[in-house]
């Protein structure tokens, strides 16, 4: 089913049946909302003990009449189903729909999204619930979209999940044991399965000690959630519901493959709650620009920023305030991205429970002569001014893999560093690259088509799966540009390590071989410099820490050596020619600086055009297209002004007409193709 909005969704959470004995503060939300330029709501994430107050008893009348009145002042709703959390009655009578750890105790009711995901139970009532749900508003004009669930995530170790764990290994592995044990190197410390039935999820208690089992549960655990959201759906689809579906997924959250999850889904969408740094600003908003980036990769198409916060939140270690025009930049960053919307949780704050102290648009003093609620409406004001942006979509030339399975087993392999491999950081780090050398970016695992892309940049990809190297290799030798690093191509999709040289299957792409890894303890590092008359014209000096690989050159030229240690001298960044194209290896963990000197260089040596020259540090720059024209935005994090060189025959749509960004700022130039 297709999404389409022909405008900038804004709303987010609103939670009415907090309030229903307060009539008068539905009334006042609703005049709020508008005054905020608010068009969108999204009802009923956690109403399942409203909805469905006894077993078999629905009432929904209280949330009909609500979408209907929001409707009635122009607000769509996107409607949720509630079962992220559920009702007491529900684990009482049925008590295993609660989850069991992974040291095996079942949990007690409590919190949210504490539910098995197997359980036939649980499924039961959920599709009860939703049916209902669908049956009550499938043809309500109101209804934007369906919210499945909320935030899918954790795992559930009960005897259920534990039967059809063994049936997912069983059919993937064609039903024979001896398979299985290969693939999984079981002979080490004797723990060869003699049947299916023997197997059990990791445990702190038991099994922990096989790779390629903790790898397994997690591929699992993403089937067996998409399995419950895919089932969650078709009872939306089976109580009439037409419209289009989504869930919310979280940032840097690696308990999921999304690209799995993404397939059944009709937009994707997601909750951005940056951690604001006030001087470095740039740096929360650079990480959530790249995840906006990945949301955006998964369909490549518009996605929906379904969560962020007007101001602070109550769960991170400290609640710090943002400063003036960060609420602007954030929410446009979204929209630069390629957001749909702008949405928080929550439009009105609760008095009670754990998020009673959380940002939200309607404050517990209810006015709207505050600094939060004049942004908020000043956010609104200029979203609806850019209509004309909504579907517009990214034509990145750049592609960075970045791969949810390969973490999973970079992270769970013992050495070469047990206190932290840094692959989030790493991929980071190249996206710094990328956005100082003014280009967009998409953002995807090995799986993915990469062949259409100038330039794919491979971070740390320990893991190779299927034909990924064969792929590469066909992109290199037809003329694409390969940027990877340290630590790639080590072991198969199932943990076992390549024979032969490494990275498996690119050695002669790369012109190169992979001897040795140096760990750094932590504070300790080297020095990375380039070698006179290299080919990128690289002057900068670096340092390198975390990691320091030794490789053998085998056709590659050397760009940087190392300076330090015993192993000064020896190749720090390669490069090789091969067919048409050019493969670049850099062979330790350097730091951000280095990837904003080397990025551009390689992108200006291929002639990769950027959207706008010289990006200064602390400015983020993404653009959008459509049929005509081009929309480009450039936004100032620092606590200066900046300045920029505007593209020719750009109109300007918000801020700067000079080039000259003031500190916290957004200027967004649309140009006609
Ligand atoms: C998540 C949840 C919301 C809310 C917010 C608070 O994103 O989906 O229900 O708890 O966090 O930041
Ligand atoms: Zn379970």
């Amino acid at each position: 089913m297709r999404f389409k909005t022909d405008h900038l969704i804004y709303g987010g959470d609103y939670n009415p049946e907090q309030w229903e004995d307060r009539e008068d503060i539905l009334e006042e939300d609703i005049r709020l909302m508008k005054e905020a330029h608010i068009n969108e709501v999204t009802l009923g994430v956690f109403s399942w003990a409203r909805e469905e107050p006894t077993e078999g008893e629905y009432d929904l009348s209280w949330l009909r009449r609500r979408v209907d009145l929001l409707y009635e002042n122009g607000i769509e709703t996107i409607l949720a189903t509630p079962s992220g959390a559920r009702p007491r009655w529900l684990a009482e009578k049925y008590p295993e729909v609660l989850r069991v750890d992974e040291t095996r105790h079942r949990n007690l009711f409590g919190r949210r999204h504490n539910h098995c995901y197997t359980s036939p139970v649980y499924r039961e009532k959920v599709w009860e619930i939703d049916h209902k749900l669908a049956e009550e508003f499938r043809h309500h004009p109101g209804i934007k979209a369906w919210h499945i669930s909320n935030e899918f995530g954790g795992d559930c170790h009960c005897p259920l999940c534990q039967k059809d764990f063994r049936n997912y290994l069983w059919e993937k592995y064609d039903g024979d044991i001896d398979n299985l044990n290969h693939a999984w190197w079981n002979t080490f410390w004797s723990h060869t399965y003699d049947s299916f039935e023997q197997i059990e999820s990791p445990s702190p208690r038991g099994e922990n000690s096989v790779n390629a089992l903790d790898l397994e549960w997690k591929r699992f655990v993403s089937h067996q959630t998409t399995d419950f959201m895919k089932h969650e759906i078709a009872a939306l689809r089976d109580g009439g519901a037409m419209q289009p579906v989504t869930t919310n997924f979280m940032y840097d959250f690696d308990g999921l493959d999304y690209e799995e999850l993404a397939k059944h889904l009709d937009v994707i969408s997601w909750d951005s709650y940056p951690f604001w740094y006030g001087k470095e600003d740039i740096i929360s908003a650079s990480e959530h620009a790249f995840y906006h980036d990945v949301m955006r990769s998964l369909k490549k198409k518009p996605f929906l920023l379904m969560e962020s916060s007007t101001t602070s939140t109550n769960w991170m270690p400290v609640s710090r305030l943002r400063r003036p025009g960060i609420l602007e930049n954030a929410s446009l960053s979204a929209v630069a991205h390629g957001s749909d919307s702008v949405q928080y949780f929550q439009i009105r704050a609760g008095r009670g429970g754990e998020e009673k102290l959380h940002g939200a648009v309607i404050s517990h003093y209810g006015g709207t002569d505050t600094r939060i609620f004049g942004e908020t409406r000043r956010v609104g004001e200029i979203l609806e001014g850019l209509s004309e942006v909504a579907g517009s979509l990214c034509d990145a030339k750049c592609a960075i893999i970045y791969d949810t399975q390969n973490r999973w087993a970079l992270e769970d392999s013992y050495g070469p560093r047990n206190t932290g491999m840094g692959y989030h950081d790493l991929a980071r780090k190249c996206y710094r690259g990328v956005k100082a050398a003014g280009l967009d970016t998409d953002i995807f695992s090995q799986d993915q088509d990469f062949s259409g892309y100038k330039l794919i940049i491979v971070p740390m990809l320990y893991m190779f799966r299927g034909d990924f190297a064969e792929r590469v290799e066909k992109f290199v030798k037809k003329g694409g540009i390969l940027v990877m690093t340290y630590w790639s191509g080590v072991v198969d999709e199932t943990d076992l390590t390549y024979l032969g040289g490494t990275p498996h299957g690119l050695t002669d792409v790369l012109g190169l071989r992979f001897e040795e890894i140096d760990s750094l303890p932590d504070a300790e590092y080297n020095h990375i410099s380039p070698v006179s008359d290299n080919s990128l014209g690289l002057t900068g000096s670096y340092f390198a820490d975390k990691l320091c690989e030794l490789i053998k050159p085998n056709g590659a030229s050397t760009l940087m050596t190392y300076d330090e240690d015993w192993y000064a001298g020896y190749p720090a960044v390669l490069e090789h020619e091969y067919g048409k194209g050019r493969a670049y290896y850099v062979c330790a963990d350097m730091e951000e600086e280095f990837y904003r000197e080397f990025i551009p260089a390689i992108a200006k040596r291929h002639r990769i055009k950027p959207l706008i020259a010289d990006v200064p540090y602390y400015v983020d720059v993404a653009s959008r297209v459509n049929d005509s024209c081009r929309y480009i935005f450039i936004q100032n994090y620092g606590v200066l002004e900046e300045k920029v060189k505007l593209p020719a025959g750009c109109e300007v749509l918000l801020g700067s007409a000079d080039g000259v960004l003031p500190p916290a700022s957004t200027t967004i130039v649309r140009v006609d193709l």
